[in-house]
C-alpha cells in the first residue's frame, strides 16, 4: 500500500489508534492532519512523524464536539495540503471511564450526572456527526472521500451503565454510516464503519472475552482501517464491519 500524495484527517490522533493510524499513514507515504484535545502529547507526536521525514504531519488542537473547531480542522487541511482523501473518527471513549467516574458515588445509570452523558454522546456521535456536515461539501467538490467512522461491539451489546457509549456507536453503526454512503455515492464519496471487541490500548481489554480467546493488537485495527483506504478495498461501503474476534457471534453460554 501507499498513500503518496494523499490526505488523511485522523481525530483522537494523541493516543490510541487515532495516533497510530496517523503514523502508518505518514510511514506509507500520505499527509495527515491530527486532531486532539491534548496540545502537549499531539505535538510531541506530530515532532515525531515529521522527523521522519516521510509524509507530512500538521497539529490541529481540536475539540470534536465544538463545530468551529472541526470547520478550523477541514480548512486547515485544505490549505495545506489541498484536499481532503479520508476522515478517521477515532476520538472517542465511554464517559464513565474518560470522565474518571466515582463508582461508589455513582452507582447506577440515574445517579450519574446528566453533564457526563452528555461529553460521551458529544464526543462519540456528534463528533462524527459534525466531520460529516464540515468535509462533505469539500469531498463533493474533489468528487472523492472516505469517511471512515469507528463504531464497537459495545454498539450492537449495550450498556445498562455507560448507556451513552452504545447509543451512540450504534447511531455510528446503523445511521451515520449508510446515511453519508447514500448521500456521498454519487459524488465518489463512500463511508465505512470499523467496529472493534476488545483492542489492547488499555491493558484491562484482556478482560472481555472473544471466541479467539484474545483482545486485538491496535494495529490489527488499522490495517483494516488501511485497507478501506487503499486502491484494494474501493468497492466496499456504506457497511459497518466488526472486527472483534468473533465475539459478536458468541452464543449467551460463552459470555
Ligand atoms: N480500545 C478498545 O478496546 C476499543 C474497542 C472498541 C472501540 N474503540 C473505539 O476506538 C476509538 C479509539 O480508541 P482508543 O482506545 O484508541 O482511544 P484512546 O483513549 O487511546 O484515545 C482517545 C483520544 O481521543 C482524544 N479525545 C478525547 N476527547 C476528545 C475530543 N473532545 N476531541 C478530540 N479528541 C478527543 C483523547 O485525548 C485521546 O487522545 C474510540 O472511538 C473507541 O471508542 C476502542
Amino acid at each position: 500500500m501507499n498513500f503518496l500524495g494523499k490526505v488523511a484527517i485522523s481525530t483522537g490522533a494523541a493516543s490510541g489508534m487515532g495516533l497510530l493510524f496517523s503514523q502508518n499513514w505518514a510511514e506509507l507515504g500520505g499527509n495527515i492532519v491530527m486532531c486532539d484535545v491534548n496540545e502537549k502529547v499531539l505535538n510531541e507526536k506530530v515532532a515525531e512523524i515529521n522527523s521522519k521525514g516521510i509524509g507530512k504531519a500538521l497539529a490541529v488542537i481540536c475539540d470534536v464536539r465544538d463545530y468551529g473547531d472541526v470547520c478550523n480542522a477541514r480548512d486547515k487541511a485544505v490549505a495545506e495540503f489541498g484536499t481532503i482523501d479520508v476522515v478517521a473518527n477515532f476520538a472517542g471513549g465511554t464517559a464513565i471511564r474518560m470522565r474518571n467516574i466515582d463508582y461508589d458515588k455513582y452507582p447506577e445509570f440515574p445517579d450519574v450526572p446528566i453533564e457526563i452523558y452528555d461529553w460521551g454522546i458529544d464526543v462519540n456521535l456528534k463528533g462524527p456527526f459534525y466531520f460529516a456536515h464540515a468535509v462533505l461539501g469539500q469531498m463533493r467538490e474533489q468528487k472523492s472521500g472516505l469517511i471512515i467512522n469507528i463504531g464497537s461491539i459495545t454498539g450492537q451489546e449495550g450498556d445498562g451503565y455507560g448507556m451513552d457509549y452504545p447509543t451512540s456507536k450504534a447511531g455510528l453503526m446503523f445511521g451515520l454510516t449508510k446515511s453519508i454512503a447514500q448521500f456521498g455515492s454519487k459524488y465518489g464519496i463512500r463511508c465505512v464503519c470499523v467496529s472493534p471487541g476488545p483492542v489492547l490500548t488499555r491493558p484491562s481489554m484482556t478482560g472481555m472475552k472473544t471466541l479467539l480467546g484474545r483482545a486485538a493488537e491496535p494495529q490489527e485495527i488499522i490495517d483494516l482501517c488501511l485497507y478501506l483506504a487503499s486502491d484494494k478495498g474501493q468497492f466496499i461501503n456504506g457497511e459497518n464491519i466488526m472486527i472483534d474476534g468473533g465475539r459478536n457471534a458468541m452464543s449467551r453460554s460463552n459470555y
